[in-house]
């Protein structure tokens, strides 16, 4: 509803200011990695995702998509069994021992992002030990701070809030956490036109209006 809303206040203001102003295009343009984005007025993105069967790998991919931002995947040095079973028991023992596994590799430039999407499946009802390690390698003061998840069916705001909670020098916008069948471009693009509405608070004077439109679903 909010974002028929926010498309409708957007032609509103085409219309009324058609007579002075160039004319926009009506479609949004396809956004490369690492172009910037006409989003949180062209500051550059990173999207920094952990994911262990790829349905975080794929919300991460959608966000890319629509923000033009950097895409980071967070990589453990030593790999999680492939097995679910397995794979179980040592994240959860990861996480009865406060673990921080390593990541195989770092952000470059990381001084240059000023928006940092950071997301995680819910791992034994939080979030993966590996993002903490991932939180405490990088300075995020100055940092704008977008929490995202997915998972099967519980504990998603337990996890969104961690991720807050492991960056407390950063700034926050609003969080989302997605079920790997309710991942598709327009629910994501609904919550950035929010997150952007909510920059713009945050960052008076600075806000641009995005292009708006349907986004195909990866
Ligand atoms: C070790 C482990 C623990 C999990 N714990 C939870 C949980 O507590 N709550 C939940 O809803 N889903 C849980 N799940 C399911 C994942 O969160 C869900 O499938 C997620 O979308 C997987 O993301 P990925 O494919 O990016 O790894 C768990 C999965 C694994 C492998």
């Amino acid at each position: 509803m909010k974002h028929y809303l926010l498309l409708l206040l957007t032609l509103l203001t085409f219309v009324s200011c058609s007579a002075n102003e160039p004319e926009l295009p009506e479609q949004p343009q396809p956004v490369q990695p690492g172009e910037g984005s006409d989003y949180f007025s062209g500051k550059k993105v990173l999207i920094a995702y952990f994911s262990w069967g790829g349905t975080t790998r794929r919300m991460a991919q959608q966000i890319q998509a629509i923000t033009g931002g950097d895409l980071f995947e967070i990589e453990p040095e030593n790999p999680y069994p492939t097995s679910y079973t397995p794979c179980t028991e040592v994240a959860l023992e990861e996480r009865d021992t406060n673990a921080r596994p390593a990541i195989k590799s770092s952000v470059a430039n990381w001084d240059e992002y000023d928006v940092v999407f950071l997301g995680g499946p819910v791992w034994w009802h939080t979030a993966p030990m590996i993002l903490h390690t991932f939180a405490e390698s990088y300075d995020f003061e100055g940092k704008t701070v977008v929490p995202f998840t997915t998972y099967a069916s519980t504990y998603r705001d337990e996890t969104l809030q961690a991720i807050v909670d492991m960056t407390p020098d950063a700034e926050h916008l609003e969080g989302l956490g997605l079920t790997s069948g309710s991942i598709n471009g327009n629910r994501i693009l609904t919550w950035i036109d929010l997150l952007n509405e909510q920059y713009g608070s945050l960052h008076p004077g600075e806000a641009t209006v995005p292009m708006d439109g349907v986004v195909d679903t990866i």
